[in-house]
């Protein structure tokens, strides 16, 4: 059902509808057109919204015909000034109408605002995070939890209905090898403990076994990892009862690790889903659709018409493979949720992967292929820890946690007034991961850098959370000198003319046009920014306008600003998945 608050249109939609309305009385333009023409110049004495006329296409000189526009335009309380700039239309709009407008809504829709209804009955899978049992989770399943997360809130902000999914990768040769290795050099006690770590523990020796190999170039353990396999792809009950032990473990462990990123999973899923047996419909309609070619002993389908080389579906003895599996998925997937979309968040290491999935589907005549859509992202560079490059998930925010509690007892005074410095910590450590995460657009690599990241200056995450909760303390400090907000917001809004207090209110504006963008993009680093920006500010307003010590009227008003710039961030934040 449709909240009226949060249905009412972003305040700046409502200024680029009056000119759109002004320019159509004029020309014979169509308003989407117009609508969207609109642009925001880069500096402000080019006034608030800037009209393009070479979109219009007209005969004539854009120029010339900027200049007779704007005599002919007419002001209003909602567009103060109109002038021609080259072959631009430059709008200025009541600043005074726009406070107005902009704080009582930003203060009722509260956590809300900045969302939209673009995604209004409409469900999007999301799938991320995705590690592996019994193996690290190294850069990809990081990126793809911190990414995904925010996927997920940017889709829930614009109305979709989510799912959110990890696919784990629990399933294939390695689990049989993990089973030898069990046998081998499980330990019972190490397992209940630390499922994740010991497990690793067990593959990699068992590994280390599996190198060595007989006359004929053929490994025992490999064999009976082989063998064991096959019998958990046939069903066997006690086969599958070990692995569901290790699955279940890991699961609980990872479960405990996500809550202190304070991430969730609708849906554990993984590719033991997808066993021979799920599949095998999948590789009877590949046959039936003339797409199976045995090559080698196995089946391929062949892609080098579209430059996507041969895909393997069957190996030689029968097995399937990841990429088999995620066809399968793909098709239950669709099958079980009838998806709008579905979203694969996994690094760009995986583009062929994708890309050859997707055209299977594709070939096999899916026509909701083109709701899947692969996010990918690049790597980390210099991410190690004390085992090397091998990263487990809760080592590094562990260490994260450690090296902020660092930082901050370097300030001797403000440690001793927080209540609870290890959760502090932990929150501002978390905080610097994924800001420093979400900084660049996600195709780009990125170095980690300790110090940079747990910095409380510069464009690092514990710097937003000083910010949040630098503007948390004007309102406690304003509520302990009776300076209140009226419920029904009849507040002086008037009164905030200063220049400083009319960038922040119109930065504060710009919220909703940033959270579309993103929900288009998903770019998490166009949120990031605007926080960031937003912060800046806040800063310079701040240092000349203060709440205390005014005037009642000037200080509610004001009161009322900074209140709106806490909602906006803290809407911001929470998108990001760090609130
Ligand atoms: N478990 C995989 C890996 O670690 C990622 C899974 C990605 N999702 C998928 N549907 N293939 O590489």
């Amino acid at each position: 059902e449709v909240n009226s608050v949060f249905a009412t249109e972003p305040v700046l939609n409502q200024f680029k509808a009056k000119i759109v309305e002004k320019l159509s009385t004029l020309l014979n333009v169509a308003e989407d057109l117009a609508y969207e023409s609109l642009e925001v110049p880069n500096k402000s004495i080019n006034g608030d919204f800037a009209f393009p006329i070479p979109r219009l296409k007209l005969p004539g000189n854009p120029v010339q015909i900027a200049k007779e526009l704007q005599q002919k335009i007419k002001t209003d309380e909602y567009i103060l000034k109109v002038t021609a700039f080259g072959p631009f239309l430059n709008f200025f709009i009541n600043k005074n109408l726009l406070t107005q407008k902009l704080l009582p809504q930003i203060l009722t829709q509260d956590t809300k605002y900045g969302n939209n209804y673009d995604g209004v009955g409409k469900t999007a899978l999301v799938e991320y995070s995705s590690p592996n049992i019994a193996k690290p989770f190294h850069f990809g399943h990081i990126r793809s939890t911190i990414i995904g997360n925010f996927v997920k809130n940017v889709l829930n902000a614009t109305g979709w209905h989510t799912v959110s999914i990890n696919y784990l990768g629990d399933w294939g040769k390695q689990y049989g090898l993990l089973a030898v290795g069990f046998e081998k050099y499980g330990d019972e006690e190490l397992l209940q403990k630390d499922p994740i770590k010991h497990l690793f523990d067990v593959y990699v020796q068992i590994n280390k076994d599996g190198e060595e190999k007989d006359e004929n170039g053929n490994s025992e353990v490999h064999d009976s990892a082989r063998r064991y396999f096959k019998k958990m792809e046939d069903g066997d009950a006690d086969a599958l009862k070990l692995w569901q032990r290790f699955r279940d473990m890991s699961i609980t462990k990872y479960r405990e690790v996500y809550g202190r990123l304070n991430i969730m999973f609708d849906i554990y899923s993984g590719e033991s889903q997808y066993s021979y047996e799920q599949c095998k419909e999948v590789l009877d309609e590949l046959q039936g659709k003339n797409l199976l070619v045995p090559s080698d002993g196995a089946l391929i389908v062949d892609l080098t018409e579209k430059n996507l080389g041969t895909a393997v579906i069957g190996k030689s003895d029968g097995s399937l493979l990841y990429l088999s599996r995620d066809i399968a998925a793909a098709i239950s997937r669709h099958e079980i949720y009838n998806f709008d979309k579905l979203y694969y968040v996994v690094a760009s290491q995986q583009n062929h992967h994708f890309k050859q999935l997707f055209t299977i589907l594709e070939e096999m005549g899916k026509p909701w292929v083109k709701n899947c859509e692969h996010i990918n992202f690049g790597m980390i560079l210099d991410m190690s820890t004390r085992r090397g490059n091998v990263v487990f998930l809760e080592e590094l925010l562990d260490a994260t946690q450690e090296s902020m509690h660092e930082v901050m007892k370097k300030n001797e005074e403000k440690y001793n007034q927080i209540e609870n410095p290890d959760l502090v910590a932990d929150t501002v450590g978390l905080s610097a991961i994924m800001i420093q995460d979400m900084s660049s657009r996600r195709n780009k690599d990125y170095s980690f850098v300790w110090s940079r990241m747990l910095s409380f200056e510069g464009d690092t995450g514990p710097y937003l959370q000083y910010a949040h909760s630098r503007l948390r303390s004007i309102e406690r400090k304003a509520e302990e000198a009776g300076i209140v907000i009226p419920e029904d917001l009849v507040v002086n809004f008037n009164l905030l003319v200063e220049p400083q207090a009319v960038l922040l209110m119109n930065f504060l504006a710009k919220f909703p046009e940033v959270v579309k963008e993103v929900s288009k993009s998903f770019e998490p680093c166009g949120v990031v920014q605007y926080c960031f920006e937003l912060c800046h500010n806040f800063s310079s307003t701040y240092e000349q306008l203060y709440v205390l010590n005014q005037e009642k009227e000037l200080a509610v008003a004001r009161l009322a600003l900074y209140k709106s710039a806490r909602i906006t961030l803290g809407n911001g934040l929470r998108l990001l998945g760090i609130m």
